[in-house]
């Protein structure tokens, strides 16, 4: 038996404002783990590999396409947003001669995976053919009655979904808007997730006879299944037991939800891949970032854009790490913030150290309590231990930077360079007035202003020579008794 796969087409509805967000910007393009929405019904209805991909917008139309992101992608501009039927009608000229299923599905769910739409697309083949019918058929088996099937689930709370009417064969009779609904339909626990497929030459003949006389003035897509009824074809429920797949997000509160429950989903798939998490329940890690086996995380960090993590690297509590690359058996201490930046094998930052600007931290260097780092390299096994500022800088291997230590870099106009070589000692409290070059193995005197080269191995002090006042202590009071 050969693998046969009906033909199939994606639309996906993105062009509401989402009023209920309360927002300049468009709904589908508000972030979940650091990705518009969309990107994720966009990776789900991938997954089911359609041969074409088309996406309603309107609202912002722009903003919109540009989240989407996509090349081989069509789009389709729905000018007014009167509905979810009227959204999909103005797909039609994309699938009117098109013998497949058409599979719909609204922007605003960004939990759906990808297997629950594959499923859906084989439950729907296997629906058109006749029982035994084989899967070479064509159109010489097929089931003319089939038009569609949605996709539905059981909610403890279905407010504000459409509910499912149904026979008892599974067939769908009508979906009924809450605002439309009775008394005894908003009892209805089985709602309509927004997820359709429709035997495409079907939905051609009844999409253009929709009508707005319901409660909101709205074309709805959930009203083919009664004109496709009186047809005499037929729509059935895939009931699908996991609703949180389902969730529609229509406020920020149900982005929250649902970036929740999309964190922890992804923690558990890190989790099986070998990191280990303390309190997970605090650990925000984004879409694009990276981790390795027997990485090690506490609580309270976030991981964000695209970040990779080496093996047995270990980021304690409350530290943050944005667009950065960390290597092997890092340790990145307590509340340290690292940015744009690279931190080789070994090296140890923090605890609250900061690193950014492109900043690279090379293999086993150290750096250590409320030091600042900013587009300064900082060779193999140096180290910067205490309370310093390191901007601009180029500094070698096996440097010592005491605490206090500033790079001088701003004059009020321009940024400039320091460079420190390979085993030089920068003692405690040096201000380094840039631009400065201080040689290797040189030595820089404690609580120095350096505004001139140091040659290699010379030692640089700018300072006043320290007087003794013997007895002073007895002579200021006595100053004090007159
Ligand atoms: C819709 C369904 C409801 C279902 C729920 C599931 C209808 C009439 N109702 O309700 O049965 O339970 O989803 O979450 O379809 N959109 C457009 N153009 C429009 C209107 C909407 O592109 O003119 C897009 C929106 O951007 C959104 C999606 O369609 O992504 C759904 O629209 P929304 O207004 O959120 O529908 P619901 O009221 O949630
Ligand atoms: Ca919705």
């Amino acid at each position: 038996m050969g693998c046969h796969h009906e033909r199939l087409i994606t639309v996906i509805l993105a062009a509401g404002k989402g009023t209920r967000f309360r927002s300049k910007k468009p709904k589908v393009i508000h972030k979940i783990l650091g990705k518009p929405m969309i990107h994720y019904v966009s990776l789900a209805a991938r997954w089911a590999n359609p041969e074409k991909l088309i996406y309603v917008i309107g609202h912002e139309k722009e903003q919109v396409k540009n989240a989407i992101d996509c090349q081989g992608c069509v789009f389709v501009e729905q000018e007014e947003q009167l509905g979810t039927g009227h959204a999909v009608a103005q797909t039609k000229p994309y699938w009117e001669d098109f013998d497949g299923i058409v599979m719909i599905l609204n922007g605003d769910l960004p939990l759906i995976e990808g297997e629950t739409l594959k499923n859906a697309v084989k439950y729907m083949d296997a629906m058109m053919r006749f029982e035994g019918a084989p899967a070479e058929g064509g159109h010489d088996y097929r089931n003319e009655n089939i038009a569609g099937v949605v996709i539905t689930t059981m909610v403890p709370n279905p407010l504000g979904y459409g509910r499912i009417i149904k026979d008892k064969n599974h067939r769908i009779i009508k979906i009924v808007e809450e605002k439309d609904a009775t008394h005894e339909e908003q009892q209805i626990n089985e709602i309509n997730t927004g997820i359709y497929l429709f035997y495409a030459p079907y939905l051609k003949q009844v999409i253009d006879k929709l009508e707005n006389n319901n409660a909101q003035g709205e074309y709805y897509l959930t009203d083919v299944i009664q004109l496709l009824n009186e047809m005499g074809k037929e729509v059935y429920a895939l009931l699908v037991p996991d609703y949180t797949q389902f969730i529609g997000v229509n406020d920020r509160w149900d982005l929250a939800k649902a970036e929740n429950i999309l964190r922890m989903k992804y923690l558990q798939f890190w989790s099986y891949a070998g990191t280990t998490f303390h309190n997970p329940e605090t650990v925000y890690i984004e879409f694009d970032v990276e981790l390795s086996p027997d990485v090690e995380i506490y609580q309270g960090v976030s991981l964000k854009g695209r970040t990779t993590i080496g093996e047995d690297t270990v980021i304690e509590e409350n530290a943050t790490i944005i667009n950065s690359t960390i290597g092997k058996n890092v340790k990145i201490l307590k509340g340290s913030i690292i940015e744009d930046s690279v931190i080789e094998d070994n090296a140890v930052i923090g605890p609250y150290a900061r690193i950014r600007n492109n900043s690279v931290i090379k293999q086993n260097a150290q750096i250590g309590n409320f030091v600042e780092v900013k587009n300064s390299v900082v060779g193999e096994n140096t180290a910067a231990k205490h309370l310093a500022y390191l901007g601009d800088a180029e500094i070698g291997k096996d440097v010592n930077i005491g605490a206090g230590t500033i790079t001088c870099n701003y004059d009020g106009f321009q940024k400039h360079k320091t460079v420190i070589k390979d085993k030089a000692f920068i003692g405690s409290d040096t201000m380094l007035v840039a631009p400065v070059t201080i040689g290797e193995e040189a030595i820089t005197g404690s609580g120095s202003v350096i505004t001139k080269d140091v040659p290699d191995k010379a030692l640089a002090i700018e300072r006043n020579q320290q007087k003794v006042i013997e007895n002073y202590a007895e002579k200021r009071k006595k100053k004090y008794e007159k």
